[in-house]
């Protein structure tokens, strides 16, 4: 079944074309993270113009790359939110008239399920996944910190969520205040590189409450308030320190919680992590050091940040597991509850 995706729900134009749920024919993306890297974040009102600017071009480069007409497509899947509403109205005014023109059917995607269904996506062989469940998921992007037990796609429990900023968006406002440009995640790995992680002693937030939830906004007041004791950021060696330190926090609580799931649901098999933080290779490592499960991650970096493959990855494993529900009528949102993705 080959399935046509569609995101838009931010700053990249994607469409893509998986075939069964995995197998990735092509993955076309146009970011405009470049645009807005000076602007410290994105400007919505450009953001969805520049989505009218790039989809057609996307939408045909996807199509040629993966050397499909329309008779080859089964269904298109677009995201329904949450998101920026201009650009996600881009996406899914597209994804409804190309349906109706074509008569395809249609499926929309809670953008969160994509990133859940991201770690399947291969450019090879398609593995099968039933040795994979149950498993603890950490879903961390600059909108969202969700922590899940599954036991199937489409099927389990939220176990914690942030209950503030979220990871990436505190990789965001601390690059900002770092002087390291946007998107925060990839300059703050980057000058973490040359930095020592024990440098600055940040706290680790919720320590002592019994719960799987996250929190970020005392972590960003820490660095703000240690930034203000320095004399100047001028000095490059204090800043790579001030990121190692920084990205060592964000990552030791994000470990710390998925380490404190897996002593309450012990039958779990393995560790996902996805969405746009699991690119960050300090987290990656720190969590394989430190739980003793198989972890999983997302094939290709270009597979953790947003992208569409995962979108078309999820509405296969929707219509797989939830049968003609998948195909139910939707509206374009903003905000969107998170049991649109998984529940029990
Ligand atoms: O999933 P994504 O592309 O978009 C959202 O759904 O938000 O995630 C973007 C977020 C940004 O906050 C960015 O700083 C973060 O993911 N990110 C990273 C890395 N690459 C992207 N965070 C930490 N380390 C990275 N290497
Ligand atoms: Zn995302």
């Amino acid at each position: 079944m080959k399935i046509l995706g569609i995101e838009t729900s931010c700053d990249e134009t994607a469409v893509a074309i998986v075939e069964d749920g995995r197998t990735v024919l092509s993955n076309t993306i146009t970011s405009t993270k470049d645009i807005f890297s000076g602007a410290g974040g994105v400007v919505p009102e450009d953001a969805a113009r520049r989505q009218v600017e790039c989809m057609l071009p996307v939408l045909r480069g996807a199509l040629e790359h993966a050397d499909c007409t329309w008779s080859d497509i089964d269904c298109i899947a677009v995201t329904k939110g949450p998101g920026l509403m201009g650009c996600l109205l881009v996406g899914t005014t597209l994804a409804r008239t190309l349906a109706s023109i074509y008569k395809k059917p249609l499926i929309g995607v809670h953008h969160t399920f994509g990133h859940l269904s991201s770690t399947w996506l291969t450019d090879g062989t398609a593995e099968q996944d039933s040795h994979w469940f149950p498993s603890i998921t950490l879903s961390a992007s600059g909108g969202h910190t969700d922590l899940w037990y599954r036991t199937s796609h489409t099927t389990g429990k939220l176990l914690g969520r942030t209950r503030d900023d979220a990871a990436g968006e505190a990789y965001d406002k601390g690059a900002s205040m770092l002087g390291l440009p946007y998107p925060g995640g990839p300059s703050i790995s980057k000058a973490s590189e040359h930095g020592n992680e024990s440098a600055f002693a940040f706290p680790l937030a919720l320590q002592k409450e019994d719960t799987l939830d996250y929190s970020f906004s005392g972590l960003k007041t820490a660095l703000k308030t240690t930034i203000a004791k320095q004399e100047s950021l001028e000095d490059e060696a204090l800043v790579c320190d001030l990121a190692a330190s920084y990205q060592y926090a964000i990552n030791n609580q994000l470990c710390d919680r998925i380490e404190r799931a897996i002593e309450q649901y012990a039958d779990a098999k393995s560790i996902h992590i996805v969405g746009g933080v699991s690119a960050n290779t300090a987290l990656r490592s720190m969590v394989s050091a430190r739980v003793p499960l198989e972890l999983k991650v997302p094939e290709k970096i270009l597979y953790c940040t947003d992208n569409a493959a995962m979108i078309a990855s999820a509405a296969y494993f929707l219509q797989q597991e939830k049968g003609k529900e998948a195909y139910s009528a939707f509206e374009t949102r903003a905000t969107l509850p998170l049991e649109d993705c998984v529940c029990s």
